[in-house]
């Protein structure tokens, strides 16, 4: 079945949502702009959108498969996914199989530290506030989410981890850390809300490293002029895509 791409109802930073004649579905775009610690830093690259939908289409359709429910539905172009329509939990959950960036910045812990168990965060997202670290009962106390649903996040959020170390190492990658974001998702004729997971899973919300060189294939080479963006997210698709078969 195929849906048309209806008014716009959404833009981020690195992606627009489109209405379809469906409401419980929507048409995700992603772009080729890049942006960085809240926007202070800009850019483009071309091709970069069609990597991340592809990116994201073959790991989130992978959770699918598992029966770990996410709002991927299927590829529609190579800029275009169709989705299921959510509303954003607002909270940034990140989890980590080392220390890097922001929990070295915080607490002077040396980069690479390993975390085992992984760690699990959450972030209150608002970009005013610099989405900062909470708790479950400070999200609770702001009504972001419920505590069953905080278990929920957490327990989809470690098994996904869990899964996506899983896929990058079988294909000589290192996945360091990455962030989700969950949704309520209510289709029509249905009495309560599920959480699923929503978003995006791309090379701009996961650091990932090659395992033998240390080449970083993620958006750290935007954030911190590392090297050519293109050809490390290039890269990165071309392993996963072969692990795909
Ligand atoms: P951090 O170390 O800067 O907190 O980032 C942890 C992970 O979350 C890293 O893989 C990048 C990702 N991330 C996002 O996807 N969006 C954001 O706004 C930030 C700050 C981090």
């Amino acid at each position: 079945m195929s849906h048309s791409k209806g008014e716009m109802l959404y833009e981020g930073k690195a992606k627009r949502l489109y209405r379809t004649d469906d409401p419980d579905l929507l048409i995700m775009e992603y772009k080729d702009d890049l942006t960085a610690f809240d926007a202070t830093k800009r850019g483009t690259s071309l091709g970069k959108g069609a990597i991340n939908n592809a990116v994201s289409a073959l790991l989130m359709g992978r959770l699918n498969d598992m029966h770990v429910e996410t709002s991927f539905l299927n590829l529609i172009d190579a800029n275009h996914s169709l989705v299921r329509n959510v509303k954003i939990v607002p909270i940034e959950v990140i989890i980590r199989f080392e220390a890097h960036g922001s929990l070295c910045r915080r607490y002077g812990i040396e980069p690479g530290l390993v975390c085992d168990p992984p760690l699990y965060e959450i972030c209150y997202k608002n970009d005013d506030l610099h989405d900062p670290f909470i708790t479950d009962q400070i999200a609770v106390l702001m009504g972001l989410a419920t505590y069953d649903e905080l278990a929920k996040i957490k327990y989809m959020a470690l098994t996904i981890g869990h899964t996506l170390r899983e896929i990058y190492l079988g294909q000589g990658i290192k996945l360091l850390d990455f962030k989700l974001e969950f949704g309520r998702y209510q289709p029509a004729g249905e009495s309560e809300a599920r959480i699923i997971l929503a978003d995006e899973i791309t090379p701009d919300t996961c650091r990932l490293v090659d395992a033998q060189t240390g080449e970083k294939l993620d958006k750290d080479l935007f954030r911190f002029d590392m090297g050519d963006l293109g050809e490390g997210y290039r890269k990165l698709l071309d392993k996963l895509q072969a692990s795909a078969g």
